[in-house]
C-alpha cells in the first residue's frame, strides 16, 4: 500500500519511519508546508517528498497519516475522509470542540476511518494496568494518581500551537484515566502556574498544570504535568483500589531519587523524553493502524475517544480560568461513544 505522510516534523519522522520499514506498505509520500524538511526525510528513507500536500491527493495514496500541527488537523482529516481514505491523526483531533465535531461529522458521513494517536494505548505498563483494574484484582478503586513531566520545553515557536498544556500534555493522562479504569471524568477542578520559564507566559499558556478529577463512579484522580523536569522525562500513574495498588512507569530508568537510606537506587539513565519512552508505543499504534487498514482489526482509538479527552481538557481550562469545579455535562460537544 501507499501511503502519504502530512507533517515531517518530531513525530512525523518516527512514524514514516516505523511505516516506510513496514512491510505491507509499498512506499510513502512525504509532504510538509516546510518542503525542504520533507525532501531531507525522504532521501534519509528512500522514499518520495510531494511539494505540498494536495499532490497526495492527486497522486493516490490508500490511507493518510496526520502530523502536522494541531491546528491543521481537522481540516486535513476532512479532506482525506471526503476522498474516502483512512486516516491516523496525531492527538489532539483539534484544538476546540467545534473543528473536533467537523472532524468526526466528516469521517463518519463517509464512512472512513479516523484512528487517533493516542499512543499509550499500545503501552506495556498502561495495558498492564487496564488489566489489573478490570481484572478486579486491585479491589474498587479509590486513588488514581497521573503525572507527565517532560524533562525539557518544547521549542518556544511551538507553545502558540499547541493547545496549551491540557489539551497538548494532559490529553494523554485523561484519554488513560478513561482506558485504564473504564469510567467517565464527571468532574475537574484545575489550577496551573507560569512561574518557570518566560517563554510560557510570553505564550500565553503555563508550565506547571494540576488537576482534580471525580470519575463517575466516585473513584477521585490527580493528575499533573510540568514542561521543565531536570531530573527527567517522567511519566506515571498510580493507581490505588481497596485490595491492591499498581504503578505505571516505575521502572530503572524512572527520574526519581529516594531519600530512604534502603530505597531503590536513582535511574543511572533515565528517560529524557516522549520520543524514547514511548517508542515501542509509537511503533505499535502505527503497525496498528496498518491492521485496520487492510480490515485485520478493529480502531483502536476513534475520533469520538480524542473528542472525549478534548472534553476533559476544555474542562481544564475553564476552571483554571474561573477558579471552580467544572461538569463535564456543562462542556459541548458530548456524543455517544462505545
Ligand atoms: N502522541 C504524542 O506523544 C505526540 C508527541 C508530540 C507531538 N504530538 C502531536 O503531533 C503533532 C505534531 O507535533 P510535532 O511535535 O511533531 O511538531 P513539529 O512542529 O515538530 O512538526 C509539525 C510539522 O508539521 C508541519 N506543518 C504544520 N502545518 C502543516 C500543514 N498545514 N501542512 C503540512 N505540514 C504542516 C510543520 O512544518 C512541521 O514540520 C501535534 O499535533 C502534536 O500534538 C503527539
Amino acid at each position: 500500500m501507499r501511503i502519504g505522510v502530512i507533517g515531517t516534523g518530531r513525530i512525523g519522522t518516527i512514524h514514516a519511519r516505523t511505516l516506510s520499514r513496514h512491510r505491507e506498505v509499498g512506499s510513502l509520500i512525504l509532504t510538509d508546508v516546510d518542503p525542504v524538511r520533507a525532501q531531507e526525510l525522504a532521501n534519509r528513507l528512500g522514499e518520495t517528498a510531494a511539494p505540498s500536500t494536495e499532490e497526495i491527493f492527486k497522486w493516490g495514496v490508500d490511507a493518510v497519516v496526520i502530523t502536522t500541527a494541531t491546528s491543521a488537523h481537522a481540516e486535513l482529516i476532512g479532506r482525506a475522509a471526503r476522498s474516502g481514505l483512512p486516516v491516523f491523526c496525531e492527538k489532539p483531533i483539534a484544538l476546540d470542540l467545534p473543528g473536533s465535531l467537523q472532524a468526526i461529522a466528516e469521517v463518519e458521513t463517509a464512512g472512513t476511518i479516523l484512528q487517533m494517536g493516542f499512543q499509550r494505548r499500545f503501552d506495556a505498563g498502561y495495558t498492564g494496568a487496564r488489566e489489573a483494574v478490570r481484572s478486579g484484582r486491585l479491589g474498587r478503586l479509590h486513588t488514581v494518581r497521573a503525572m507527565t513531566s517532560d524533562q525539557t520545553p518544547p521549542p518556544a515557536a511551538y507553545l502558540p500551537i499547541s493547545g496549551g498544556l491540557y489539551r497538548d500534555t494532559l490529553i494523554h493522562d485523561f484519554d488513560m484515566l478513561r482506558w485504564v479504569t473504564g469510567h467517565e471524568v464527571v468532574d475537574v477542578y484545575a489550577t496551573g502556574s507560569d512561574a518557570g520559564p518566560a517563554m510560557f507566559r510570553e505564550a500565553g499558556d503555563i508550565d506547571t498544570a494540576a488537576a482534580v478529577l471525580t470519575l463517575d463512579d466516585g473513584t477521585l484522580a490527580t493528575t499533573t504535568a510540568a514542561r521543565l523536569n531536570g531530573a527527567g522525562y517522567d511519566v506515571r500513574m498510580e493507581l490505588a483500589g481497596e485490595l491492591d495498588q499498581v504503578v505505571v512507569g516505575l521502572d530503572d530508568r524512572t527520574p526519581i531519587a529516594s531519600t530512604e537510606p534502603s530505597g531503590p537506587p536513582a535511574a543511572t539513565k533515565p528517560w529524557t523524553g516522549f520520543l524514547e519512552r514511548f517508542a515501542p508505543a509509537y511503533e505499535a499504534e502505527l503497525i496498528a493502524f496498518v491492521e485496520v487498514v487492510v480490515g485485520q482489526r478493529t480502531n483502536p482509538c476513534d475520533g469520538r475517544e480524542a473528542l472525549q479527552a478534548l472534553r476533559i481538557a476544555e474542562a481544564c481550562e475553564v476552571s483554571r480560568r474561573e477558579h471552580r469545579p467544572v461538569r463535564l455535562a456543562e462542556i459541548a460537544g458530548a456524543l455517544p461513544y462505545s
